[in-house]
Parts: structure tokens; C-alpha cells; sequence
């Protein structure tokens, strides 16, 4: 399967409205607007892409959808019959829902985890249209694509399978962590646009990173969370893997946002070689004073940990 970039995230939350100021405010996202001219949806992005994130009213703190890019309608098509193959069920996004995902074509599945995927192709890019939220350089996107994101997920070893496998992600290292195994994957040159925390009986989004082009660029972002008594959720620091350097703050939502620079790129025209690693920083990212995230939530029928 032909997964090019981690395309959009779309998330549900009680606090979705928040998003039309912590996102340019505090990291310098653009607002874009929502098509389906939905009063309680804030969209936004970080390049001339629009539809890259979207926040939208819900009951609780959910990730709605995972958004990843195939090249073309034949790439998607050859998707398709392999989720199929692999008896995954697939479901064929209408032309509303293209819309408002900013597509020309979109197939959703639902992976082992229960978190809900598309994948689609044709996204919508308006050249020179993204001006940054608050005076800033602005972010490493164009083939990296949107960011990161970190998962929850209750059986490590389902999902890695899943996302090797039948997604065809590849997997870049591996960090032990706290007697969890943390597996990050990547599909282009970004370390990884994907990693799966393994905790029996919970699901969730923990982080979506966004890397700025500026070192300053988080130095201003960790300066106005101090000015706004806004508590971090780890203190800046440097991952051993990727090399970012980051902080890591708490969004409206539930879950946190790495906002991060200067991390390494993966070479998969060198042979790529897989390590592990007993810890994620080489200093720093120490726990902060946010609460615990809020975004995980017990899987049904699994132990609650
Ligand atoms: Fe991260």
C-alpha cells in the first residue's frame, strides 16, 4: 500500500470552540474555513493545505479520524482491494464528506484498535495561502506531511502487525519505555508519522506533534505558555530517536501537543537500520504540571488499566 504522509486529523471534543484560539494563538496555525459552514467546527492548518486539522464539537475528547495520503485514484483503488483482501471493511466516503475533508476521493476503515482511518488522495492545496496564527517562521510539512501523532492502543502486537503489514507502514525503532514498548513508523522522511503505545484496556490519542521550521519558533511558544500560566505536560527536552527538540503542551482536548524542531530525517534510499532505546530523551521532557490527558478512554471489554 502506497501511504505517502500523515494527510489530517480530525478530533471531537466538548471544548472544540477553544481551537479558534489556542491553534493560532499559541501555535501559529492559520484558520481555514469549514465548508460545510459548521457554527461549532474550527478548522485549521499549518501549510497551504486547509483541511489539514479539524476540531469539532462532541461529547467527549475523541480522535475522530486519522487522514493518511495514497498518490492517485489508482493507488487507492489497489488500497482498497487489499483491505478488502485482508477482510477489512471498507467504506466508501460520499461526496459530502470529500468535501468537507477536502478531497477528491476518501475510503474509510476502522483498524484492530477500533480508531477510524481514511485514505484518500487529491487533497486540496491553495499555493501561497497560509499566513501563521502569530509571528512566527512556520512549519516542516510538503512531503513530511501534517506531523506525528502518538496512539494508545490496548494490544501492541495487533496493531503493530496491522500498521506493518496491511498498511505497509515501516517501522523506523523502537523505544522501551517504563516497561511499555513505544514502536515508531514511517512513510517518508520524516522518523515517524505514526508510533503505538501498547496499555492493556485503553485507546486514545496522546500527542500530535508539529515541527516548526525555527528553534525560536518554540522558544516564543514555551515563553507565551509561561506568560499565560498554561501548564506543560513535559518540559523542553531532546527524544533520542528523532532528536526533536520539543516541548510538550496540553491542547484544549485532552491531549497534548509536541511542538517540536530540529528533528533527523529517515534515508530509506540508504538501508535503514532498526534500533531500540531504553529511554525517549537524551535530557529533559520531564513531567510538567498539566493534569493526567484526557484523551484515552477504556476499550470496551477490555481491562480498564
Ligand atoms: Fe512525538
Amino acid at each position: 500500500m502506497k501511504i505517502m504522509s500523515l494527510g489530517y486529523l480530525r478530533v471531537e471534543s466538548p471544548e472544540a470552540k477553544e481551537w479558534a484560539s489556542f491553534g493560532p494563538e499559541l501555535l501559529g496555525l492559520a484558520l481555514s474555513d469549514d465548508t460545510l459552514d459548521r457554527p461549532d467546527t474550527v478548522c485549521l492548518t499549518n501549510d497551504d493545505r486547509p483541511g489539514r486539522l479539524t476540531v469539532s464539537a462532541g461529547e467527549r475528547n475523541r480522535l475522530a479520524c486519522v487522514g493518511w495520503e495514497v498518490p492517485n485514484e489508482e493507488d487507492l483503488a489497489e488500497a482498497v482491494a487489499q483491505l478488502e483482501r485482508e477482510g477489512v471493511a471498507v467504506r466508501r466516503g460520499s461526496a459530502q464528506e470529500c468535501r468537507a475533508a477536502r478531497v477528491r476521493e476518501l475510503v474509510g476503515f476502522t483498524d484492530p484498535a477500533g480508531f477510524q482511518h481514511e485514505l484518500f488522495y487529491g487533497q486540496l492545496v491553495v499555493p501561497g495561502s497560509f499566513r501563521p496564527g502569530r509571528a512566527m517562521s512556520g512549519f516542516v510539512t510538503g512531503g513530511q506531511g501534517l506531523g506525528h501523532i502518538v496512539l494508545v492502543v490496548p494490544d501492541l502486537a495487533e496493531s503493530l502487525e496491522f500498521y506493518r503489514r496491511v498498511l505497509g507502514l515501516r517501522v523506523s525503532d523502537e523505544i522501551d519505555m517504563h516497561g511499555n514498548r513505544v514502536v515508531f513508523f514511517h512513510v517518508n522522511a520524516r522518523h515517524h508519522s505514526l508510533a503505538i503505545m501498547g496499555i492493556p484496556g485503553m485507546r486514545g490519542l496522546h500527542h500530535l506533534m508539529l515541527q516548526v521550521d525555527s528553534v525560536d519558533d518554540v522558544g516564543m511558544a514555551h515563553d507565551m505558555c509561561a506568560d499565560r500560566g498554561i501548564p506543560l505536560a513535559m518540559t523542553l527536552g531532546r527524544h533520542t530517536n528523532d532528536r526533536m527538540f520539543s516541548f510538550y503542551l496540553r491542547s484544549p482536548s485532552g491531549f497534548e501537543i509536541e511542538y517540536g524542531w530540529g528533528a533527523e530525517t529517515v534515508d530509506d534510499e540508504e538501508q535503514w537500520v532498526v534500533t531500540h532505546m531504553q529511554s525517549t530523551s537524551i535530557w529533559g521532557h520531564r513531567p510538567g504540571d498539566a493534569p493526567p490527558p484526557g484523551c484515552l478512554e477504556p476499550v470496551e471489554g477490555g481491562p480498564a488499566s
